[in-house]
């Protein structure tokens, strides 16, 4: 294990970071591309309750046993495990996650590559460079594998200088700006034709198809993901959080932050894409009423949005698709984290080896996937989304409902919240991760499977 761990500078840091984290291409291109393809407001009521009430508990689950383990998810899952089982299921769960977050990455990267070429593409016009801003625009394998890979360069060359240096200082500094851009493209598109239905449908419930099992499954997943859950990323981020932070506030921050990043930009794709099909781009096929493309969605929408201002547009978008592009970063390097610390700590291989040696492999992945695109890029998504995530992320809820001593989990919680034994969270939440979330996590993927 190397002798000096980073922390977190301070509590704005982490917040930071751990929001950086979750905050991210879940947002702005999974939740909305989702919300569109699920029937809009039934989508966005069953993100939301499955968010507070089983991600927010996961959430604190994985970060209480990163904190009290102070090291990666393997190590800190075998440090609250008592019997020999138990180890070998920890092994299970935290490798599965380390896993899980390489082969996000490894679609993730895909997408941001889509970001960076989105953020070249008003460069190039403005510049006049037609062939170059036409070739960035369309879809393409060359454009694609280039694009990728410089996404996974960058992630790589942040991760191989550390938390303080790389993780923290970035994260600080994104989200402000990505809200002020939000908030005033949302209120532009409220000014165009077609705004209020897209507003309606975002809205607007349709209570009947609540329930649907492949809108659940759908909303746990995306709820799951944005929260970076079941990756082995939170335990990682809890270990780095000093011990005299209250553990409680600071996650109940990181989903508000998360939730509320992730309905912001509903309020702005959605109508957007009422908006684009007023002015004759075609979003639903005409004969089923489904999404014609739902990966990518948000490059039609958005684009469209901003040839509509003119001049202006190309800044609009150049300054969208950037601050995009680093929210991305800072997701993706949260996941790369996750591989890198195991490595480091358990091989005592030197950080930036091993940053390069991971991250080359999920260069391999990721290619495989582009050039695959049509068979393997969806499935990688459900595999680790909707089905690896929640799993582990229940897993992580029962280690801390049925193999944590109750004793030691309230003694590791009080540190940095020494009243906590007195609060509603301390009476509700340790038997709510035991019996309510494997349960209802359960019966989501039951649900799914009967129908
Ligand atoms: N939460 C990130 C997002 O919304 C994605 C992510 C998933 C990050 C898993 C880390 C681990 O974009």
């Amino acid at each position: 294990m190397s002798a000096v761990r980073g922390e977190f500078s301070s509590r704005f840091g982490f917040i930071m970071a751990a929001a950086g984290s979750a905050v991210g291409l879940g947002n702005i291109w999974g939740f909305p591309t989702q919300t569109a393809s699920n029937g809009g407001a039934a989508f966005l009521v069953a993100y939301l309750v499955l968010a507070f009430f089983l991600a927010y508990p996961a959430l604190m689950a994985e970060l209480m046993i990163g904190r009290h383990g102070q090291a990666n998810a393997v190590s800190s899952l075998q440090k609250i495990s008592n019997k020999p089982w138990q180890k070998h299921f920890a092994f299970a769960v935290g490798f599965g996650g380390i896993l899980c977050a390489g082969f996000i990455l490894s679609f993730y990267a895909i997408v941001a590559g889509w970001m960076l070429s989105a953020t070249a593409e008003p460069i190039a016009t403005l510049v006049g460079a037609n062939t170059a801003s036409t070739w960035l625009s369309e879809q393409s394998l060359t454009r694609n594998i280039i694009f990728t890979m410089i996404f996974i360069v960058l992630t790589v060359a942040i991760i191989s200088r550390g938390v303080e240096n790389g993780i923290e200082k970035w994260s600080k500094r994104l989200m402000p700006a990505l809200l002020g851009i939000l908030f005033a493209l949302i209120a532009y598109v409220m000014t165009q034709d077609g705004a209020m239905e897209g507003l309606k449908a975002y809205l607007v419930p349709d209570f009947s198809s609540i329930f649907d099992a492949k809108l659940l499954v759908s909303a746990l997943g995306q709820a799951f993901f944005s929260l970076s859950l079941g990756t082995s990323v939170m335990i990682i981020y809890g270990s780095y959080i000093s011990k005299k932070e209250n553990l409680v506030s600071l996650g109940a921050y990181v989903t508000l932050i998360d939730v509320f990043i992730a309905f912001v930009a509903g309020l702005l794709i959605i109508p957007a894409m009422y908006v684009a099909q007023a002015q004759g781009v075609e979003i639903f096929s005409a004969t089923t009423g489904k999404l014609l493309s739902e990966d990518t969605l948000v490059f039609q929408v958005l684009p469209a949005l901003f040839d509509g201002m003119g001049e202006v547009g190309l800044f609009v978008g150049f300054s969208f698709f950037a601050l995009m592009s680093i929210a991305a970063l800072t997701s993706s390097i949260s996941m790369l984290e996750a591989p890198v610390s195991y490595t480091v700590e358990r091989f005592g291989m030197k950080r930036v080896q091993a940053t390069w040696l991971i991250g080359a492999l999920i260069a391999i992945v990721s290619i495989t996937i582009v050039c695959n695109l049509s068979s393997l890029f969806g499935l990688v998504i459900t595999l680790t989304t909707k089905v690896a995530q929640p799993l582990l992320g229940l897993m992580c809820c029962i280690f801390v409902g049925w193999i944590w001593y109750r004793g030691s989990l309230l003694k590791a919680i009080q540190e940095g919240n020494p009243e906590v034994h007195n609060t509603l969270f301390w009476k509700i939440w340790p038997w709510y991760t035991k019996f309510v979330c494997p349960l209802a996590i359960g019966m989501v993927f039951l649900h799914s499977l009967l129908s």
